[in-house]
């Protein structure tokens, strides 16, 4: 039955270590192996091979973006804005709906990077991500967020980069 789409007695078992035998000789006891039992075996490996595979594929694609940690993922994930001008208060909210679409919120709050160039080059980074959803228009809110942000609670970091320039 098998046989009419796929000519399953030209597979050369020899390939994988199992004797080619006579076509309708039964399985004898012992090592030797019937031609049913090679079939089976050879789906069988052929089945664990795809689907290692494919789990394989799944989860690299599933990872990405998830595979690194970083120390600041685990600060809080959150900015309390409420003494924020009302402009950095609406940016605020394209800042935590479009970075933390990958990676917690944290990660972005929490990093040491305080300078305008900093977040110049990292919000670009993020752009070019595949599927980030970061358009122009979003990107210049964000940057201006993280630039009014860091010179408030990242102070003292910006001065101490600035210093060591
Ligand atoms: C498309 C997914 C995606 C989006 C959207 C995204 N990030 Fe990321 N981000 C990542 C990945 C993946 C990493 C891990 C480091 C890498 O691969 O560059 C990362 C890492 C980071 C880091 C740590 C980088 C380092 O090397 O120290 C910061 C900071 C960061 N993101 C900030 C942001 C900010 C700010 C935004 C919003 C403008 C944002 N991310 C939006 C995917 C994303």
């Amino acid at each position: 039955m098998v046989r009419f789409w796929f000519p399953l007695s030209r597979i050369p078992t020899g390939l994988f270590g199992l004797e080619k035998k006579k076509e309708h000789a039964p399985a004898a006891a012992g090592r030797e192996v019937g031609p049913m039992t090679r079939r089976i075996l050879f789906f069988w490996v052929l089945g664990c091979c795809l689907a290692l595979g494919v789990t394989t594929l799944l989860v690299a694609v599933e990872k990405e973006g998830k595979e690194k940690e970083f120390p600041w993922d685990k600060g809080p994930d959150t900015i309390d804005v409420s003494q924020y001008p009302p402009e950095q208060q609406a940016n605020y909210k394209a800042f935590a709906r479009k970075c933390s679409k990958c990676h917690t919120l944290a990660r972005a709050i929490n990093a040491p990077y305080a300078l305008p160039a900093e977040w110049e080059t990292y919000i670009r980074m993020m752009q070019a991500k595949k599927r980030s959803g970061l358009d122009a228009e979003s990107a210049k809110k964000v940057l201006s967020f993280l630039k009014y942000d860091s010179s408030l609670r990242k102070k003292d970091l910006i001065e101490k980069k600035l210093k060591g320039k």
